[in-house]
């Protein structure tokens, strides 16, 4: 793997399918599975087989259309999770098992009533397990957030000799603060023997609003694989959103870091997912969100009209939005009144336009925005206005 390149892992059908009244039946899966596919992501989390009889039909199915992504099933650290993973992905091109389990003191003493020492050895023996099955076996130290460095490193190298390929660390509670995530990272390449040979992996979530500020952190201090989702969908207030990251690092080359992704396709796979699970995204989510490029004060839209990126840093073209729009409201200023009637049909004059402005803004003050039609009626109310352009 070259070493700048960013593995994206996507759990938008497992991790992001546990989000409450979003569940999905097989055939959506397939359909976003097969557009994960083609975003060029390089992971597919397709479900928990053990879960139910209809995630273990759908990790199936996933598994006999995917060709260029790897197919990953999620378990606990027990057989019967992991021989129900292995049976689901029988027929996928390229398989990965995702065990784990909990790591933090919390976990261990109220979750597993357990002794740091047994945790270990349950580790081993699911990796272990998984490597019957499948050659590619990612362990999750679940909690490793608020998972003590010392223990955690102790576990990423037991599980390492065990011959996991991928670890794992995720944040499960949101906990983390960047460089304290970042640090962690950090420790444990310094500190694990063998983690040179495996691929250390991101998994924020986002209880504080930092899952991926966390994750860039993470791969800052040289994770190589990130864990999120479409829309950035997940228990709770979700996991790090797939668009954010992928277009960090696009925005930010001197990092020299990227991912496989094809941009251009984010907006219509943002779509897919908010359609079939009912869940639209609020307007000003970042890169996809309905007023991701969408201005509407008059200093921005004289500076957008003037030169694009005078308020954007993105080019909505390459995350597939059509252009920037401009919003007419009563902050907008006679620049954006004069470029959105011109795009109707009216070429306006100065005069026109002098005219014109007052009426607009007494206008949209009883409004929440100026819609063309509205543009239509206005013009239409000015006769003299109307006859001196020709329309
Ligand atoms: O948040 C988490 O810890 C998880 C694991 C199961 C990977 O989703
Ligand atoms: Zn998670």
């Amino acid at each position: 793997m070259n070493k700048n390149n960013v593995q994206i892992f996507d759990t938008t059908l497992r991790d992001g399918e546990q989000v409450p009244g979003c569940k999905l039946n097989t055939e959506q899966k397939i359909v976003i599975a097969k557009r994960l596919d083609l975003l060029g992501v390089d992971v597919i989390e397709a479900g928990f087989p053990i879960s139910s009889p209809g995630d273990f039909k759908s990790v199936e199915e996933i598994s006999k259309i995917i060709k260029n992504a790897s197919v990953c099933a999620l378990t606990r650290a027990n057989e019967k999770d992991i021989e129900a993973a292995a049976k689901a992905l029988k027929y996928a091109v390229h398989p990965r098992i995702h065990t784990g389990i909990g790591t933090s003191d919390s976990h261990i003493i109220h979750k597993f009533k357990s002794t740091q020492e047994k945790i270990i050895e349950r580790a081993i023996q699911a990796v272990s397990y998984a490597k019957n099955f499948v050659d590619d076996v990612e362990f999750y130290a679940e909690d490793a957030g608020r998972t003590d460095n010392k223990f955690l490193a102790k576990v990423c190298e037991a599980v390492i000799n065990a011959g996991a390929t991928v670890l794992n660390i995720p944040d499960t509670t949101g906990y983390c603060l960047p460089g304290e995530y970042g640090a962690k990272i950090k420790y444990l390449k310094d500190n694990v023997k063998g983690i040179e040979n495996v691929i250390l992996s991101c998994h924020c979530h986002n209880d504080l609003g930092l899952a991926t500020a966390n994750a860039i952190a993470g791969i800052q201090n040289g994770a190589r694989q990130i864990e999120c989702t479409i829309n950035g969908i997940g228990e709770r207030a979700g996991n790090t959103s797939l668009e954010e990251v992928v277009m960090i690092l696009r925005q930010h080359p001197y990092l020299n870091l990227d991912t496989r992704v094809n941009s251009k396709l984010l907006y219509d796979t943002s779509q897919l997912v908010q359609q079939s699970m009912g869940m639209m995204v609020q307007p000003n989510k970042a890169i996809v969100g309905e007023n991701a490029f969408a201005h509407s004060s008059g200093i921005h839209q004289d500076g957008v009209i003037k030169n694009r990126e005078t308020y954007e840093i993105i080019n909505p073209a390459d995350v597939g939005v059509n252009e920037s729009s401009i919003v007419l409201t009563a902050r907008s200023g006679r620049a954006a009144l004069a470029y959105r009637a011109k795009n109707v049909g009216y070429e306006l004059t100065k005069i026109e336009l002098d005219i014109l402005y007052p009426q607009f803004l007494n206008y949209a003050d009883s409004r929440k925005e100026v819609h063309d039609a509205d543009i239509h009626q206005l013009i239409s109310l000015n006769k003299p206005l109307k006859s001196s352009v020709n329309f």
